[in-house]
């Protein structure tokens, strides 16, 4: 497969890579830029663990392509805390017990992200909803909207 030169930034550095054109996101953020905070649960769309932030919205890196995000800005979970303070997300996760086992939790978070960057202040049903597509088999969920209602609104 051939190789084309990807411009792209990811959590804010400018970054030039020669990238397979069949790359996939998910493997270029891992593979080549790391370290590895985005996960792969379903590899098939279906689970949102993969989910980063693309120009601030949410999108599943396991069936993007790493060269359609040439251009333009990614940010996954490795870039979410800001000079080794946790992010307000990161933080209530924490608090309100958001995370067990903490495999969907890269992707929850980046999608509880996008979220809050489009709407301040999401009802419980608009969090339910931007969350719609990440899975979580250990929480019941109802933690992990806590958690994002803790971040949105303090407390
Ligand atoms: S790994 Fe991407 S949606 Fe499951
Ligand atoms: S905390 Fe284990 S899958 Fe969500």
């Amino acid at each position: 497969m051939s190789k084309s030169i990807l411009r792209v930034r990811v959590n804010g550095r400018p970054r030039e890579d020669a990238v397979a054109d069949n790359m996939l996101l998910i493997d270029y953020i891992r593979e080549v830029v790391g370290p590895t905070g985005t996960k792969m649960g379903c590899d098939g769309g279906e689970c949102g663990a993969c989910t980063v932030l693309v120009d601030g919205d949410p999108r599943l890196s396991c069936i993007s392509l790493a060269h359609s995000v040439a251009g333009r800005h990614v940010e996954t979970i490795d870039g979410a805390a800001e000079d080794g303070r946790l992010s307000r997300l990161q933080r209530a996760f924490h608090e309100k017990l958001g995370s067990q086992c903490g495999y969907c939790t890269p992707g929850m978070i980046m999608a509880a992200e996008g979220l809050l960057r489009r709407s301040a202040s999401p009802t419980r049903d608009e969090i339910r909803e931007a969350l719609g597509g990440n899975i979580c088999r250990c929480t019941g969920y109802v933690k992990i909207i806590d958690a994002v209602e803790t971040a949105a609104h303090g407390g």
